[in-house]
């Protein structure tokens, strides 16, 4: 029997699809990425099948030859996708029947293209968070290498971009170590929702074969099965969720991206990038610019906008599936593609970071920064906080007056502010002695930013052994 339109679904239908409305649907052209995932679900579900009687074990060898050879076909370039067969899952299967014939159209037994195509998105996804996470592990080892070598160079920590008080520049990259610690803590998490099978759930409701749920879970390495048929075809909270890690990975490595730019300035000059980073101008010839931070800034936008359509595709979909979830893939891939080669290039470009500390250390000496020690040393002495934070304005007041820095005035010139005031307040006031009295756990003494990066190491065996 031969249908008049398309030979997969096309038995009740007396007209042709519309040509243009062929390409509007197909989703061939970008969901082909899942072909191997595709496979793989595929080979798992024959092999249950043939486990519980519904295929032979001939058929299931003809069915896995020939998914071998479509294997072969991609890897080499030679398969023919066809935009008229829609999606990944047709064109494979019209393959697969032209390979072996009759247990080519026995596959779909028991199965739908909506378990079909949720279990291959969470295949795929599961791969990706591994490798995401790889990229991650790539980068604090590199964050935690470049603070080694910075736990005592001394640049101005700010709030509101003034400057505050001294901090260690390897203190600050460990700020950037912790949250992309979060960043691979979530996805791991993540991990265990995306790893759970929908197969099994054929259109929505299940299916009649005395099918074996466990047995495809178990060949596919899932770890749970969705519990609920139509809740299995209609979720996508996983390609959500991810998004949402995704979004929160982009806005961590695009504060960073904006630190870099700035701190790269002429104006600031606290680090260098090399050259194999950085691109010139074509009209200035002076330019050497950051682009590689500022693109990875400016891709952000895309990543969270991936966020925002998903979340807009989903929330007025009745239950179950519905062909908007085609629409699911370009945001997903694009988000899983412009991450990871944003992590690639931050992993590579961390340590060739190089920080111009005498620049930094005068930056430091700017602003005041260590007021804040001259006013704890006035409480150390007996003087009421508010007292003391008056006095220390009075001071700062006048170092203006002689531009200088707080620690540069005389003995006398300090005293005459307070006079409890003693010698041993240059211990308190300079760079060096701010940063040292700071020197409890998750401060920026270099004492303490030794212990963090040797705590942080000791993570980092745990999570890639
Ligand atoms: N290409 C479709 C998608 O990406 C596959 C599932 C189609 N299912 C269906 N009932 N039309 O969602």
């Amino acid at each position: 029997m031969t249908s008049k339109t398309n030979h997969l679904w096309g038995g009740r239908f007396n007209e042709p699809t519309d040509e243009f409305v062929k390409i509007f649907g197909a989703s061939v052209t970008f969901d082909k990425v899942l072909a191997f995932y595709d496979i793989q679900g595929s080979e798992a579900h024959a092999t249950m099948l043939s486990e519980i009687g519904v295929l032979t074990k001939d058929e299931l060898k003809q069915i896995l030859d020939g998914l071998a050879s479509i294997k072969d076909e991609i890897s080499k370039g030679q398969f023919e996708w066809s935009i008229d067969l829609e999606d990944v899952h047709m064109n494979i299967e019209a393959r697969l029947t032209e390979i072996c014939g009759l247990p080519g159209k026995k596959l779909h037994t028991g199965r739908s293209r909506n378990d079909q195509v949720a279990t291959d998105m969470r295949l795929y996804l599961r791969d990706q968070v591994q490798t995401i996470n790889n990229e991650i592990l790539r980068l604090l080892n590199a964050l935690l290498d470049l603070a080694e070598g910075e736990k005592s160079t001394i640049m101005p920590g700010f709030t509101h971009l003034q400057a505050a008080q001294p901090v260690s520049f390897g203190h600050h990259l460990l700020a950037y170590f912790e949250m992309f610690k979060r960043d691979y803590e979530r996805l791991e998490d993540s991990y265990k929702r995306i790893n759970t099978m929908p197969l099994g759930a054929a259109a929505l409701a299940g299916t009649s074969y005395p099918i074996k749920r466990e047995r495809t879970a178990e060949l596919l390495g899932f770890d749970r099965i969705c519990a609920n048929s139509i809740d299995a075809v209609s979720d996508r909270d996983f390609t959500i969720e991810f998004c949402a890690n995704a979004s929160l990975i982009m806005m961590h490595l695009s504060r960073f991206s904006e630190e870099l730019i700035l701190w790269s300035s002429a104006q600031f000059n606290f680090v260098t990038l090399p050259d194999s980073f950085c691109t010139g101008s074509s009209i200035m010839p002076q330019k050497k610019n950051p682009d590689v931070p500022e693109l990875v800034r400016g891709k952000t936008g895309r990543v969270n906008g991936n966020l925002i359509a998903l979340l807009t595709l989903m929330k007025g979909q009745p239950l179950a599936y519905n062909k908007d979830n085609q629409e699911d893939k370009e945001p997903l891939f694009d988000t899983v593609e412009t991450l990871q080669a944003c992590l690639r290039v931050f992993a590579d470009m961390v340590p060739t970071i190089k920080a111009n500390t005498e620049t930094m250390r005068s930056s430091t000496l700017k602003g005041y920064t260590t007021a804040t020690d001259l006013a704890d040393y006035l409480v150390k002495k007996g003087m009421p906080f508010r007292d003391a934070h008056d006095v220390v304005g009075n001071a700062v007041a006048y170092a203006i007056t002689q531009s200088t820095d707080l620690s540069e005035l005389s003995l006398e010139e300090l005293q005459s502010f307070d006079s409890t005031i003693e010698a041993d307040i240059f211990d308190f006031i300079s760079l060096e002695g701010s940063l040292n009295a700071r020197n409890h756990l998750g401060g920026t003494a270099p004492e303490q930013v030794s212990l963090a990066i040797k705590a942080a190491r000791n993570l980092l065996k745990g999570a890639s052994s």
